[in-house]
């Protein structure tokens, strides 16, 4: 098993290569690649150098699998050519996310949409991993209806130049700005650009990607995306309307024995979900779980998940370990 990690040396990659070595993913052959710049340099895997190489020398060694995570200009114009190749391509950038002819896949909710044809496999946006993984069990059990869901994320979601920026105005440095405004004691209501009708990409993301991992349009969502100061993982504050009604200790229940979740509810001993808990965790937290009172058959979440962890690198290796063991790759 040739696996090529493209972007190995950002923010994404860096943890995609931490969790295939966690995970003694069956590689025999590792392929870093990144930018021209980096070609030549070494990361370091299962303490041995490997070189970084060019998106050709790669494409050449015809990987089995290439998992990128190297900004979306560069999954369009490259990952057609893995796929010439033979290779299956899992993605995690924007680009291919909509496309009808992709897969959009979180492996506890719809892994078993793909196929042996599906070359191109896109991993979805950070923060609608964590959601529809806690979203899926409750809305096979009660049917959901509309989602509101407004959300905390951390810099690492934007790159490396955003956790520098972060650094440098704690450090009383003017460096270079990866937002428009400063972001350390700070909160931007903004992600990703703004759109016509007034939402920012981000959010749109989530209503449209929900839909698509769910196989279900008539799930209403609405989001608010919001930046803060933060480095562990994204946190978000969920709203559910159920069509049906439930109990709260079936719905903790059911959150317990799903896959990939950790009920972490216990507020009379202050025990809550937290980034600072979440980092490095391949789950995903959930905890303030209450009726909403002021809606009949609505429920309030509190949902956090390291987003570099199961919001990217643990996603896309959990796709690549499921086409293995289902031998689709
Ligand atoms: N951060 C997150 O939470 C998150 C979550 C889900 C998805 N994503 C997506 O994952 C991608 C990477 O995000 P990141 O946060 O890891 O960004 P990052 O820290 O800025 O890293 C970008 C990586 O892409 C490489 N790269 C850039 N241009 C390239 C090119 N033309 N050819 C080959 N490699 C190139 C860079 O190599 P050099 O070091 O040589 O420049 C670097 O390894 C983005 O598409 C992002 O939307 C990020």
């Amino acid at each position: 098993m040739k696996v090529a990690v493209v972007g190995a040396t950002g923010l994404v990659g860096t943890v995609m290569l931490k969790v295939l070595e966690e995970r003694n993913f069956p590689l025999t052959e590792l392929i870093p690649v990144a930018s021209e710049k980096s070609v030549g340099k070494e990361i370091t895997f299962k303490g041995k150098k490997f070189p970084i190489v060019s998106m050709d020398t790669a494409i050449g060694m015809r990987p089995d699998i290439a998992l990128f995570s190297a900004g979306g200009n560069t999954s369009l114009e490259h990952a057609p050519r893995f796929k010439e190749a033979g290779t299956t391509v899992i993605d995690n950038s924007s680009a291919w996310r909509m496309d009808p002819t992709v897969k959009l896949i979180v492996p506890e909710v719809n892994a078993h949409e793909l196929s042996i044809d599906n070359k191109i496999i896109a991993n979805p946006n950070c923060s609608t991993i964590q959601m529809v993984v806690v979203l899926k069990p409750l809305h096979d059990k009660y049917k959901i209806k509309r989602v509101v869901v407004s959300t905390y994320q951390s810099v690492t979601g934007t790159g490396v130049k955003a956790v520098e920026q972060l650094m440098n105005e704690r450090k009383g440095i003017d460096g270079p700005k990866a937002y428009p405004y400063e972001i350390d004691l700070n909160v931007l209501p903004h992600i990703d650009v703004f759109m016509e009708n007034g939402y920012t990409k981000e959010e749109m993301k989530m209503v449209k990607e929900t839909n698509k991992i769910m196989s279900d349009d008539s799930i209403k969502v609405t989001a608010t995306t919001v930046r803060i100061p933060v480095m562990g993982g994204h946190s978000e504050s969920v709203n559910i309307e159920f069509e049906n009604d439930f109990d709260l200790a079936e719905v903790r229940s059911i959150l317990e024995k799903s896959p990939g979740i950790i009920v972490v509810d216990d507020v009379a001993n202050l025990k809550y979900p937290m980034p600072k808990d979440a980092h490095e965790k391949d789950e995903v937290f959930v905890g303030r779980i209450r009726r909403d009172e002021s809606a009949p058959k609505a429920l309030n979440l509190w949902i956090v998940a390291d987003n570099l962890r199961k919001g990217a690198a643990t996603n896309a290796v959990q796709i690549a370990e499921y086409l293995i063991q289902k031998e689709l790759v």
